[in-house]
């Protein structure tokens, strides 16, 4: 709000709520200099070069202070578009970029709740836990509230729409199957969707949405046998991977 100061948070916040608020990310990446939310470039790297051809134009999505777009690129994925909504981490983003001399990389500011790109602009669009912060003050998990089910939708419209007509949206999210299933398989949508797991106690998730591929007879595979534990314990979780934590014991 105009002329209020903004409140000052601990870097991991008390609720998950916090993660809504812009605030909360600028003040973060202006002490921050990486952090990497859920697992590393290399528990998921196998995953990401089966689906992203090296000619591919690849954006990524709330990119904030992560190393993605650096290891793609030293894996031969070299079009390559950040954006983040925080000018502090798009500024940090490409400060670091070009000391270390990746000066093709691009990074902007932007919302991807409204993505500046003309239609079907690009052939890869990746995010690892951004969409997640969409769905922290959801309510209940089966039945979100409807502010969240629009954010949601907003940013796959928008995902959808600057995707080639073949291209593939990476989701590497912590929310689970039977959480996003709705969103990604809404009618609007003409993508396929197929997911993947990594990780080693608790399993994250590698949801690979494939543009203009679903079939009639939608088919889901699982790569892993058995979906996590919906009873987890904090310990189980990586750093702050636990404020994404679906609520469900009361269910
Ligand atoms: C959980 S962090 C993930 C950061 C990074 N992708 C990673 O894997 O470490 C969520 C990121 O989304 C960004 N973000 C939140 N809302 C956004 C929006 N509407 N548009 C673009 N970025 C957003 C935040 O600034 C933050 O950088």
């Amino acid at each position: 709000m105009e002329g209020k100061k903004p409140e000052k948070y601990d870097v991991a916040p008390a609720t998950a709520s916090v993660y809504l608020d812009r605030h909360y990310w600028d003040q973060r990446f202006a002490e921050e200099e990486h952090y990497e939310w859920f697992k590393g470039y290399s528990h998921f790297r196998d995953l990401v070069l089966r689906e992203i051809d090296p000619n591919a134009s690849v954006l990524e999505v709330g990119c904030g202070n992560s190393q993605l777009c650096e290891e793609l690129y030293g894996d031969g994925i070299t079009e390559l578009t950040c954006i983040d909504l925080s000018p502090v981490a798009v500024e940090k983003m490409k400060q670091r970029l070009s000391s270390k001399g990746f000066k093709e990389i691009k990074v902007l500011e932007a919302d991807m709740l409204d993505l500046p790109f003309e239609d079907e602009y690009f052939d890869v669009v990746i995010e690892k836990g951004s969409m997640d912060v969409l769905f922290v003050d959801s309510g209940d998990p089966w039945n979100p509230e409807p502010l969240t089910r629009e954010k949601v939708m907003t940013m796959l419209q928008g995902v959808h729409r600057v995707l080639k007509p073949h291209g593939i949206f990476i989701s590497i999210a912590f929310g689970q199957p039977h959480f996003r299933r709705p969103f990604f398989n809404a009618p609007s949508f003409s993508w396929s969707l197929e997911w993947r797991t990594f990780g080693d106690g608790f399993h994250y998730f590698f949801y690979i949405l494939k543009k203009g591929q679903r079939s009639s007879h939608e088919i889901e595979h699982i790569e892993k046998i058995g979906l996590p534990s919906m009873t987890l314990f904090h310990e189980e979780l990586d750093n702050e991977d636990y404020l994404f934590r679906t609520d469900v014991d009361g269910i």
